[in-house]
C-alpha cells in the first residue's frame, strides 16, 4: 500500500499527500529489482520457460474459428484471455512469458495495466511496480491472431496445429507458446482450467474433466477442469474436431474418449478395439508403477495427423488411429513423463525409454514377444546402426525423438533389470514414481535412486548405456 505524509493541517481536517517516490519508495523500482531471465537455462531450448516466476494456475478462455472451406489455407483464428496466477521467485522489475506467433493487445498485473513488448518467443511484462520475491500476482493477457501449422526443432508438426475441421494440439517440447502465454518448461508445473468457444457442432477435448458446455448464438463453450493435478505445459491440449465423446469408468478412473466421427476403416474399428482395452491397460500399469496418478483418463483420436501420438495429460492424443502398442505407450507416460517429468529436455530418455519399456511389458503380457526377446532383438541390431551412435542420456535437441532414445532407452531399463534383479527393478519403478510424483527429476536422480534401491555401484553401467556412442558390450 502507498504511504502518506502528513502534509498539512487545515480547518478541513487532515490532508494527506503521497510520499514522492524518490524520497521514500519501498525500493520496488530500485536497484535490488532486476529483470527475470528469458529462459530457465535448458541448453536444448534456451528461451523455454523464464526466470523468476513460478506459475500456479492457467485459466485459458479461448475463442477459435477453424479454417474456411477448402481450398482456403489451413489457417484458423484464435483469440484468448489467459489469466495466470504466478509467484515471483526473485525481486523482479519485469518478467517474461513465452508466446510465439500471436499478438498481445493488453496485459494487466493485479488489475493494473502493465507495459509489455513482444520479441520472437518472449512476452516481456513490466508491472507498474516491481514484484518482491514471494509475491503472488494475477496476470491477465489478452491476445490473438492467425493459427497455422508450427514445426518443432526436428521439423515435426506441433503446438496449435490447425486442421481442416479444428486443431490438434500437441506441445512437446516447447509448443505451448504457440497458443497461450506460458512458462513453458516441465520444471514449472501448474493447474489448468479451459473455456473454449467453437462453432456449434465442433467438440473441444482438453485435459481433465468436462464440467459444462453451453451454446449461444451458434457458439458452443466447452469448460474443462484440470485443476486437481499439476501438469507441465507441454502436456496441455484443447484439441478440436468432429469428435464423438464417450464417458465410462475403468479401474475406478473416469474415462472420457473423443473419437473423430470421420475416421475411416480399418482405423475406426482398430481404434474401438484398442480403447476397449483401457481398463486392462490401466490395471496392468498400476501393477508396475502404482496407482494411476490423475483424476481422469481418455483418448483423443483425430482423423487428421501430426504423424505421432502424444501423452497429453489425462487425454492422450492420436493421429488417424489408436493402435494397441501406441496406446499402451501413451498410457504408460501418465506415470513416467507426466507424473514425473524430465528436469531438462536432455533427460528425455527417462520419458521415452520408460514408456517404450512399458509398451514392451504390455506386449509380453498380451502373449506377444517377451521383454527379453525384444531386448535380444535390439542387441542383434548391427553395431554400425545409427541406433548405437546416439548418446541417449543427452541426445541433442535434434535427436530427442530419435528411435535410439526410445529403443536404447528401453534397452537400458531391461539391462538394468537383468543387472539388479526383478525385485529391485520393480521396486525402483514404483519408488521413482512415488518419490517424484508431481515434480521433475533428472537422469542423475534416476541413477542415484537405482543405486539406492539396489545397493550397487552403477556408474559404469549407466556410462555404457547412456553416455557411450557404441553398442553396449560389457556392462
Ligand atoms: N512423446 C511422444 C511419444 O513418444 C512423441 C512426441 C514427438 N513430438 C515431437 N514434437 N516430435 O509418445
Ligand atoms: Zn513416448
Amino acid at each position: 500500500g502507498a504511504r502518506y505524509l502528513l502534509a498539512a493541517l487545515s480547518t478541513a481536517g487532515l490532508v494527506l499527500a503521497p510520499i514522492p517516490a524518490s524520497a521514500a519508495d519501498d525500493g520496488d523500482h530500485g536497484p535490488r529489482f532486476s529483470p527475470g531471465s528469458a529462459g530457465v537455462g535448458d541448453p536444448y531450448f534456451p528461451l523455454a520457460g523464464n526466470g523468476g516466476i513460478d506459475v500456479e494456475h492457467y485459466d485459458l478462455e479461448l475463442r477459435y474459428t477453424p479454417p474456411a472451406a477448402e481450398p482456403a489455407p489451413l489457417e484458423g483464428h484464435l483469440e484468448g484471455t489467459a489469466t495466470i496466477d504466478l509467484e515471483a521467485t526473485e525481486d523482479l522489475s519485469r518478467f517474461n512469458l513465452d508466446l510465439r506467433g500471436l499478438t498481445v493487445t493488453e496485459v494487466e498485473v493485479d488489475g493494473r495495466r502493465a507495459t509489455f513488448t513482444q520479441q520472437e518467443n518472449e512476452l516481456v511484462v513490466t508491472p507498474r511496480r516491481g514484484l518482491r520475491d514471494g509475491k503472488d500476482v494475477e496476470v491477465v493477457v489478452e491476445y490473438g491472431g492467425t493459427t497455422g501449422r508450427p514445426l518443432d526443432a526436428t521439423g515435426a508438426l506441433y503446438g496449435w496445429v490447425t486442421t481442416r475441421d479444428g486443431a490438434m494440439v500437441a506441445n512437446e517440447p516447447d509448443g505451448a507458446a504457440t497458443w497461450f502465454p506460458v512458462n513453458d518448461h516441465p520444471t514449472d508445473k501448474a493447474t489448468f482450467t479451459f473455456a473454449v468457444a467453437v462453432p456449434e457442432g465442433l467438440v473441444v477435448a482438453a485435459n481433465g474433466l468436462l464440467v459444462d458446455r453451453s451454446t449461444e448464438d451458434g457458439l458452443t463453450t466447452w469448460l474443462w477442469d484440470a485443476s486437481e493435478d499439476l501438469m507441465a505445459p507441454y502436456l496441455a491440449t484443447a484439441s478440436i474436431g468432429n469428435y464423438r465423446l464417450s464417458t465410462s469408468t475403468a479401474a475406478g478412473v473416469p474415462v472420457i474418449d473423443a473419437v473423430d466421427a470421420d475416421l475411416t476403416e480399418p482405423n475406426a474399428r482398430q481404434t474401438a478395439a484398442t480403447l476397449a482395452l483401457t481398463e486392462d491397460m490401466l490395471e496392468f500399469f498400476e501393477g508396475i508403477f502404482g496407482d494411476y496418478p490423475f483424476v481422469a483418463y481418455g483418448s483423443i483420436v483425430d482423423d487428421d495427423s501430426v504423424d505421432y501420438a502424444l501423452e497429453t495429460q489425462t487425454r492422450s492424443l492420436f493421429s488417424l488411429v489408436a493402435d494397441e502398442a501406441t496406446a499402451a505407450h501413451e498410457l504408460a507416460h501418465s506415470w513416467v513423463g507426466n507424473a514425473v517429468s524430465p528436469e531438462r529436455w536432455s533427460d528425455i530418455w527417462l520419458n521415452e525409454g520408460w514408456a517404450t519399456y512399458g509398451e514392451q511389458l504390455w506386449t509380453e503380457h498380451r502373449g506377444g514377444r517377451t521383454a527379453q526377446q525384444q531386448f535380444d532383438a535390439l542387441m542383434r541390431t548391427p553395431a554400425n546402426d545409427p541406433l548405437w551412435t546416439v548418446r541417449v542420456g543427452d541426445p541433442g535437441a535434434a535427436n530427442m525423438f530419435a528411435g535410439a532414445v526410445y529403443l536404447r532407452g528401453a534397452g537400458t531399463l531391461h539391462a538394468l533389470r537383468l543387472r539388479i534383479g526383478d525385485d529391485d527393478f520393480f521396486d525402483l519403478a514404483r519408488e521413482w514414481v512415488g518419490r517424484y510424483d508431481g515434480a521433475a527429476a533428472s537422469t542423475a536422480d534416476f541413477e542415484a535412486l537405482a543405486e539406492e534401491v539396489s545397493g550397487e555401484d552403477l556408474d559404469h553401467f549407466f556410462d555404457v548405456w547412456l553416455r557411450t556412442a557404441t553398442r553396449p558390450a560389457n556392462w
